[in-house]
């Protein structure tokens, strides 16, 4: 669910990416925020990325105020974690490794958020959970091929088509060992998302989010993971246990209550 503000954002972004995309060295563009940018799209030099750079700078505030309306300065509103949230990180490669090596085999597993099920057939083959309880407004989309199909028949697998903080409170507190966050990625969504995860996986579970970013640049609308997921680790002591590259840098991370 976008706020408004973001929409007029994102197509005056857009309207700016295809001017520079269409246009020719040396001619001036009226572009986002009624700006006059004169861009040659063939030159590297430092003049023309900081008229590029001139040119997002008020669209890109724009956007981010949807994230923290004091913001005046874009990347200064994420809260920074500190050392002791970060020193057990481990890095992995991909999100795939992560599933298939690190996290436990078996036990009660939920992924809010399916899609297609791409990432429902990782668990299912890669962490052979007891109990998948996958989470979606809108199953219509969801392959059911194999491992699902098979999953889906013997109940080992459950479809639970529901907005996803009232799906999941439907389990009993401490449910899950580890649930995997990829639904609503505005600020206002992963934090209703974190608040109900986190009362129903185990005090030593782990929460997992894909899209740890705080700006889509495939869809070029701000994301609220990174900061709903630091939020959580400084008010609440969780820290960073893994975090996984992606080739487009939409990265993972999975995180643990320290006193656990
Ligand atoms: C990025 S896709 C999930 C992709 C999947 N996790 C994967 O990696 O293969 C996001 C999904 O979240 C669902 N979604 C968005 N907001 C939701 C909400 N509030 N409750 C439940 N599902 C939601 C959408 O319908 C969509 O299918």
């Amino acid at each position: 669910m976008r706020l408004p503000v973001v929409t007029v954002a994102a197509s005056r972004l857009r309207a700016a990416g295809k001017v520079l995309a269409g246009s020719t060295p040396e001619t001036n563009h009226t572009a986002a925020g009624g700006l006059t940018v004169s861009v040659d799209p063939t030159d590297a030099s430092a003049a023309a990325r900081r008229e590029w750079a001139t040119l997002l700078a008020p669209v890109w505030l724009e956007a981010m105020k949807t994230l923290d309306p004091n913001v005046d300065y874009p990347y200064s509103m994420i809260p920074m974690l500190a050392r002791e949230h970060l020193e057990k990180c481990r890095l992995l490669p991909n999100r795939e490794e992560l599933i298939t090596k690190h996290l436990p085999k078996g036990g009660r597993v939920a992924e809010v958020g399916t899609f297609r099920g791409h990432n429902a057939r990782t668990i299912l083959s890669g962490a052979q959970p007891d109990e998948l309880h996958l989470i979606d407004v809108d199953f219509s989309q969801l392959e059911r091929t194999e491992p699902i199909g098979a999953a889906l028949q013997s109940g080992q697998a459950v479809l639970n088509q529901n907005d996803s903080v009232a799906a999941l409170l439907t389990f009993p507190d401490g449910y899950f060992d580890w649930i995997y966050i990829d639904g609503d990625h505005s600020y206002e969504g992963v934090t209703r998302d974190i608040a109900a995860a986190a009362q129903k996986v185990k005090h030593d579970g782990l929460l997992v989010f894909n899209d740890y970013t705080y700006w889509s640049h495939a869809e070029l609308v701000p994301y609220g993971v990174i900061h709903g997921v630091n939020e959580l680790c400084l008010r609440e002591g969780w820290y960073l246990e893994y975090y996984t590259l992606d080739s487009l840098m939409y990265c993972d991370v999975a995180i643990r209550r320290m006193n656990s």
